[in-house]
């Protein structure tokens, strides 16, 4: 028999993260050749989960430009997509979350009539303009896809109440398979900061901020809001990886830079990312990702944003909402750093997220649906 054409296309950072360890998984089975097309809509931040996983795309689209437009993105993708799709000729195309990128590789891989799997399927805020343009991203592909790998319950809930029953698996994030082969104890840090900061006696807190919708006022909120958290507690370093985005560096400058104790830096490779999120007193928040990462790592998270489609670590008490004002994000990021009582309620790890076999429990659904195993992967439960 031939063996089975897996292409895994990703784009940004947050994707190749979460897709890394399935591309490595599907590589492991003998009866399927591991394709790898990134359409580098990140570019240096793509190129750094690269690195860190030792991945080698076999297609390359390099479409990023500065200050790229949803159309150019989407555009670029498509068009891109068609050789490569002829040429590697895949069995089935795995798309990956929300982004730009997961939309025009679905949609292209529909266009050659080649099916689909979405890993991290059926997360909905059932808000179209937030997250945005993710939440429609979701939703679209949701009708295109042939497979649907949902890391909860919650998310096999969701696509069950559109209508989508087939093909659906509850597998957990591949994150956390992620995670479990960059975390170490006695991990040294290539940045110097992070080696110098005293995790156990000032308070380090983690902040990442980079949404679309968050361009503009809720920026200006947020980052206001942290300077004055910065400013009125001494025992504080806070420590931002600012995202390459133009449009959050100059932001994150403005508002941000030259107050004392905050320390704005590049972004970090996803292992230096992971260790210091394993170190750190609190995590502050508007990315997806970090919201499965932190509780998994027994942080807590306030994530800065008016909603989220990862209700499970809510649920579980390790996530607030502090959502995108200037007051609310000020008074609960205190509360986070000054009441004991209300930071122990939160600092437990939990793990709705998965249990590190998501990507296991992937492949075997992918080689059960083509014929190649006899039995269904039993669904993940926390
Ligand atoms: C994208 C995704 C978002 C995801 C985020 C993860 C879409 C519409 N948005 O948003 O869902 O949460 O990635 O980070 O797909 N840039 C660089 N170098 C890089 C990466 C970005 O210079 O390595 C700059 C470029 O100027 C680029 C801009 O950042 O134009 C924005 O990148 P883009 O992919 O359009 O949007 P993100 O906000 O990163
Ligand atoms: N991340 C990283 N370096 C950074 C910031 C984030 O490696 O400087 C990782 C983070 O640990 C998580 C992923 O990138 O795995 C999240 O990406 P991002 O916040 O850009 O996107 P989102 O998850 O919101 O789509």
């Amino acid at each position: 028999m031939n063996k089975l054409r897996i292409m895994s296309v990703f784009g940004t950072r947050p994707e190749a993260i979460k897709m890394a360890p399935l591309v490595k998984e599907l590589a492991t089975r003998d009866d399927i050749e591991s394709l790898c097309c990134v359409t580098a809509q990140h570019r240096e931040m793509l190129d750094s989960v690269m690195d860190v996983f030792a991945l080698t795309a076999d297609a390359d689209l390099n479409i990023m430009t500065p200050r790229q437009t949803l159309s150019s993105i989407t555009s670029k993708c498509l068009m891109g997509m068609d050789g490569v799709i002829e040429d590697l000729k895949p069995d089935m195309i795995l798309v990956h979350g929300d982004t730009s990128t997961t939309f025009a590789g679905a949609l292209s891989a529909f266009y050659h009539q080649v099916k689909v799997g979405h890993v991290e399927a059926g997360l909905r805020t059932y808000d179209k303009y937030s997250p945005f343009p993710e939440e429609m991203n979701r939703k679209l592909v949701t009708q295109i896809a042939d497979l649907y790998f949902c890391p909860t319950e919650n998310n096999r809930q969701n696509l069950l109440r559109e209508g989508v029953t087939d093909g659906v698996f509850v597998t957990g994030n591949t994150v956390i398979d992620a995670l479990k082969t960059t975390v170490r104890k006695d991990y040294r840090f290539a940045t110097a900061l992070l080696n110098e900061l005293d995790y156990q006696r000032r308070k380090v807190v983690l902040v990442t901020c980079h949404r679309r919708e968050n361009y503009g006022e809720p920026m200006r909120n947020i980052f206001t809001a942290l300077r004055d958290m910065a400013l009125q507690n001494e025992d504080m370093e806070l420590v931002y990886p600012v995202h390459l985005s133009p449009v959050v560096r100059e932001a994150a400058g403005k508002y941000l830079a030259g107050t004392p104790r905050v320390h704005l830096i590049d972004p970090l490779s996803a292992d230096e990312m992971h260790n210091l999120m394993a170190r750190v007193y609190l995590v502050m928040t508007d990315s997806g990702g970090l919201q499965e990462e932190a509780p998994a790592l027994g942080k807590p998270v306030l994530v800065m944003r008016r909603e989220t489609e990862r209700p499970e670590a809510v649920a579980a008490g390790t996530v607030a909402m502090a959502g995108v004002e200037y007051a609310d994000v000020l008074r609960m990021g205190n509360e986070l750093l000054r009441d004991a009582d209300a930071y122990a309620r939160m600092a437990h790890a939990v793990n709705p997220y998965g249990d590190g076999s998501a990507c296991r429990r992937i492949a075997d659904a992918i080689e059960w649906h083509f014929g190649r195993l006899p039995e269904r992967p039993a669904d993940f439960r926390p």
